[in-house]
């Protein structure tokens, strides 16, 4: 057979079935898995640079990139101190023992303890410092970092901590969705997000707007509004941030850090809420994820606290729809991957136990393989939470402490090399280099055809 013939037909199946093809190009799920990550050496020579977006998908060095990670929030404030920086090394340590590639973490601390940004613009040098440490050992262990600029809850200061900032500073706002409308509000985020995007690695030498490491900039977490249910006033703010965000820095991808709430733009869609309430509180899925400037749509995922706590199998048929609607918008309406970019269940909820979790973790991760498999949106999935061990104490009910959860690890282990197929199609220049080369010279692909 002609050499292009074969490889067009590799191409196409390759796109329906990149299973088949890899098992009948003799490479098992093990051998993808050892080469990943085992055998760092040919790892080393590619080279890290920024994760972009293609259509619908992200992509790294012109080939797919599929998200299996996790959150942890604190890291910055525990490489602050000696005797607990080493868990950071820990943590990415273990994580990408288990193919883990990506950690959603803060890249802020306003006005708590162990501040980063003491006062409006006043930042803690050491503590700036601990965050550099973060993001230079994400890199020593390959893991690239999604970095929320603030909160919308008060944990880590966050909006509630802008809006005293304003009182302290003698203005009149009395709302903590001021944060989202008054002007020098406003002014005191773009500082800061100016600040820490501009920030020179003490340890790297690189500004953070230059770091491949960074995978995206978040521009705060659960984003909330309640009191304009119209969603107006948020949808300003991120019209404005988004845009602010990306003058500072053109290169990185950018998110809201929303939890994926339908709202007023789509009634049709509003059944999918898992509660009545959820349409009151501001934000509009779709609406806000069509601002100019955002690169993919992010979703969360808590059928306990948002359904009712007692966990039930009604969790895993909720995670479902909840998933399979989003990643059907991400492709019909926003043209955008979708990273589901916290899910868990606490350990604390009535009728809890580690095998309803595993089967949680695996519904997710199995939701994301269907839509990987037809080129889909769901680009990804960040758990919450994972935590190295001895820092139990911090948990909420939600961390995952591997080396305690051994059938987790091994759901979360094959899940990696599961993407890890996906990602590494295009080691032989098939899913992307057919889609471009249909692209860009239609008429030869049909001839050939
Ligand atoms: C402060 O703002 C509130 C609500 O907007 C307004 O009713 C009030 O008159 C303002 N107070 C001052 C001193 O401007
Ligand atoms: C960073 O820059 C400083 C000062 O220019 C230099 O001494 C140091 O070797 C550099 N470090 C790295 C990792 O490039
Ligand atoms: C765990 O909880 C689920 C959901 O309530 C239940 O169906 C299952 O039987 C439980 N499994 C064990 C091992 O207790």
């Amino acid at each position: 057979m002609d050499v292009h013939i074969t490889i067009l037909l590799l191409c196409i199946l390759l796109v329906y079935n990149p299973h088949t093809v890899c098992f009948s190009l003799g490479l098992n799920e093990h051998q993808v898995s050892k080469h990943r990550f085992d055998d760092m050496g040919p790892l080393e020579d590619e080279p890290w640079t920024m994760v972009q977006k293609s259509g619908n998908q992200f992509v790294v060095n012109d080939q797919p990139f599929y998200v299996n990670g996790f959150n942890t929030y604190w890291l910055m404030v525990f490489a602050v101190d000696a005797s607990t920086r080493g868990k950071v090394t820990e943590l990415f340590q273990q994580a990408s023992d288990v193919g883990m590639t990506v950690c959603r973490t803060w890249a802020f601390n306003d006005g708590q303890w162990r501040a980063l940004q003491k006062k409006p613009s006043v930042y803690d040098e050491d503590v700036f410092k601990a965050l550099d440490f973060v993001v230079s050992e994400a890199r020593r262990f390959k893991i690239r970092l999604i970095l929320a600029l603030t909160n919308n809850w008060d944990s880590y200061g966050g909006k509630p901590q802008y809006v005293k900032w304003g009182n302290e500073a003698g203005l009149n706002v009395t709302n903590e969705d001021d944060f989202y409308s008054h002007p020098t509000l406003k002014n005191y985020y773009k500082a800061h997000v100016k600040t820490v995007l501009n920030r020179v690695n003490t340890i790297t030498n690189m500004t953070y707007k230059d770091d491949p490491t960074i995978f995206a900039w978040e521009l705060i977490n659960e984003a909330r509004c309640p009191s304009d249910p119209s969603g107006d006033k948020l949808q300003e703010w991120i019209e404005e941030m988004a845009f602010y965000v990306k003058t500072i820095d053109p290169k990185h991808l950018v998110e809201i850090g929303l939890e994926g709430f339908y709202g007023p733009s789509t009634p049709n869609k509003v059944p999918y809420n898992p509660n009545t309430y959820c349409q009151q509180v501001g934000t509009d899925f779709i609406r806000n994820h069509q601002v100019l400037g955002v690169d993919f749509a992010s979703v969360h995922i808590y059928a306990d606290s948002w359904m009712s706590p007692p966990i039930s199998d009604a969790h895993i048929a909720f995670t479902k729809s909840w998933m399979q609607s989003h990643i059907d918008d991400a492709e019909t309406y926003l043209d955008m991957p979708v990273i589901f970019s916290e899910f868990g269940v606490s350990a604390k909820d009535p009728g809890y136990n580690a095998s309803f979790r595993d089967n949680l973790i695996s519904t997710v991760y199995n939701t994301l393989l269907d839509s990987a498999r037809k080129g889909g949106s769901g680009g990804g999935s960040l758990v919450w939470q994972m935590f190295p061990d001895g820092t139990e104490y911090m948990d909420d009910g939600y961390a995952i402490i591997l080396s305690k959860s051994p059938s987790t690890t091994k759901i979360i282990s094959r899940h990696s090399t599961r993407l890890t197929l996906f990602n590494s199609l295009c080691k032989w220049k098939c899913h992307w280099g057919c889609k471009k080369k249909h692209e860009l010279d239609e008429s030869h692909y049909h001839d050939e055809l």
